[in-house]
């Protein structure tokens, strides 16, 4: 062992070079080391002990910290550790533990906070792969207990091992009747990045996620070493009287509890606590502290809080068959949840702006090229992207779009003979359209778009941005008569009169609406607003929840607008609502 490479501190230096009389050999050193801190077996043979002598007696230490980027090594700072320990014991029915597991402790922030917070601990089990570590932890508890003499001891061993090698099931009956406490900080690593490292730190044979190993590790099947870590411990530790505390990405506490439902682990009191990674690890990821007790009956929702104000955000998880975002606001509005009468459809997709997105300027259109041109105006449409739906009604656009198609894979000859400009234009950039990656542009009709059809001429759209957050949706009216086209950024339903696009403005963006979408979306999702999220809005549930006399005077439409618009939506009416599209 090279103990230059390790964080000693200078109290432990002195430790050790005061009480040399007592290291004069291996077992007694090691029982003279038990009794000041509880550690069983600080070395393991006598080559161990003697290379700390020889460091000793250089006082001579030199901190160096390997790339340990496959380890998800994140180690806790001390303050972060002791508020999540103070939590876990303020929170709990508990005031105390007896057994207390880090199943990959590092540097031991969390055992010395358990030590320091938790009174009368009889044993403690800290595993760690990476060597310098486990002697980092031994030194600090060795450290803990020089200054604190009183502290009580309990039995702790600290293990060098493999958390995927190790044997949960024999400690956790070892340690059945005991008041358990597993906490810690596990790698903060998905197996895709570590294959792309080429690392071996993956657990070897699993059937985890219904993958084998073998899928796992090639990568048919993505996780985070962290969520595997979690489900090891919940599956061994879940039935004994205690508790769990993990600091885990946010992600990984969305996949507990999404699997839940089939897991149904024995825990309850579930907290999703979000913490400031930046700050306590300056890794910009959102991540928390997964608080649960066990030996509860199986709970499939999760209170997300703020880990320093405390501040309750949402209760999210599990409501009947639906997993969702906001259990209270999914129960006060879920009588919306169903299936939309009309399609929501996402805008134009052609994967080649610089040529199909173009300005007009004094009567010429200028492209991402900066190539200036003239074409006839009748392919040419306004164009608007999320970032123009801020507001509840617009024709306002930036930007025009050239609309070959007026369905998907149209023939696109005719632009040749009937608008003779744009094809020069469409023809002289080719290679534009030519260069384009997605499959779906093989073997189609040049300068082919997707994200076509008869709705995209539509001239009355309600709209939705799927780039952000915001759940507001947008009436888009015409320019002069022509129609405005969206981008494949957002959705839409189109309408071909004014009035009925009012109404179902108005209902979507209603209090109730937005409620059921906050229920449902998730913002940490990539994409929170998908087509899926917006078909579950029921606009015949949602049009019955009001009736004329409320609705008047916020929208200007007449009793016989209101009843009509009925009549579009809902497929029981004899009017089909295909006139719609
Ligand atoms: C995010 S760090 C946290 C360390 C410590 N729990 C803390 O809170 O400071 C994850 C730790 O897991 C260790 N580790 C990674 N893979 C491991 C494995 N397969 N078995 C045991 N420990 C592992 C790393 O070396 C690192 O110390």
């Amino acid at each position: 062992m090279n103990y230059n490479e390790l964080d000693i501190s200078p109290v432990v230096i002195d430790y050790f070079a005061s009480n040399r009389k007592h290291f004069s050999d291996l077992s007694s050193c090691n029982e003279y080391l038990e009794k000041m801190s509880g550690i069983k077996t600080f070395f393991i043979n006598e080559e161990q002990l003697n290379q700390l002598i020889e460091f000793v007696a250089e006082k001579n230490y030199i901190v160096s910290e390997p790339n340990r980027r496959e380890y998800g090594d994140f180690q806790t700072n001390t303050e972060l550790s002791l508020k999540s320990v103070d939590y876990i014991k303020n929170n709990s029915s508990f005031d105390s533990f007896e057994f207390v597991l880090e199943p990959t402790c590092g540097k031991g922030s969390f055992i010395i906070a358990s030590l320091r917070e938790i009174s009368n601990i009889k044993k403690i089990i800290g595993i760690e792969i990476y060597e310098p570590y486990i002697w980092e932890t031994k030194f600090k508890i060795l450290e803990l207990f020089i200054k604190n003499l009183n502290l009580s001891k309990p039995s702790i061993e600290i293990i060098h091992d493999n958390v995927f090698d190790f044997d949960f099931e024999k400690l956790s009956k070892e340690t059945k009747s005991l008041k358990t406490l597993v906490v810690g900080n596990p790698p903060w690593v998905t197996n895709s990045e570590l294959s792309s490292i080429d690392s071996k730190n993956l657990p070897k044979k699993s059937n985890f996620k219904k993958h084998n190993g073998y899928d796992a590790i090639t990568g048919k099947g993505n996780f985070d070493i962290g969520e595997y870590i979690s489900l090891l411990m919940l599956k061994h530790f879940s039935s004994h009287i205690g508790c769990f505390g993990f600091l885990v990405k946010n992600s990984v506490v969305k996949t507990l509890i999404f699997d839940q439902k089939n897991n149904k682990f024995p825990i309850g009191s579930v907290k999703k606590l979000t913490i400031d990674a930046k700050k306590e690890f300056n890794v910009s990821v959102d991540a928390c502290l997964f608080y649960s007790e066990f030996n509860k009956q199986p709970s499939m929702i999760c209170n997300d809080l703020d880990f320093y104000s405390l501040k309750d955000n949402r209760v999210f998880g599990w409501v009947g068959n639906n997993f969702v975002n906001s259990v209270i606001d999914y129960k006060q509005a879920n009588d919306i949840d169903g299936k939309c009468q009309f399609v929501w459809r996402q805008g134009i997709k052609h994967d080649c702006s610089k040529v199909m997105e173009i300005e007009k300027h004094n009567g010429h259109y200028i492209n991402g090229l900066n190539q200036e041109f003239t074409i006839e105006n009748d392919l040419v449409y306004g164009l608007l992207k999320s970032s123009d739906l801020k507001h509840t009604e617009t024709n306002r656009y930036r930007k025009l779009t050239i609309v070959t198609q007026k369905k998907i894979g149209q023939e696109t000859n005719y632009i040749k003979h009937s608008y003779p400009q744009t094809f020069e234009y469409l023809d002289k950039n080719r290679e534009y359209f030519d260069k384009r990656k997605s499959s779906i542009y093989k073997g189609k009709p040049s300068f082919s778009i997707f994200g076509v059809g008869d709705y995209s001429f539509m001239p009355y759209k309600v709209a939705i941005s799927g780039m952000y957050k915001r759940t507001l949706f947008t009436l888009i009216t015409p320019d002069d008569s022509k129609p405005l086209m969206l981008d494949d950024t957002c959705y839409f339903i189109g309408f071909q009169e004014k009035r009925f696009a009012q109404i179902a403005l108005y209902l979507l963006n209603h209090y109730h609406t937005q409620q059921f979408l906050k229920a449902i979306v998730f913002p940490d999702s990539k994409r929170s607003i998908t087509k899926d999220v917006l078909m579950r809005i029921d606009l015949v549930k949602l049009y019955n929840l009001f009736d004329y006399s409320s609705v008047v005077d916020d929208i200007d439409i007449s009793l016989n607008d209101w009843n009509e618009f009925e009549s579009k939506i809902n497929p029981k009416t004899e009017m089909k609502q295909m006139t719609l599209f």
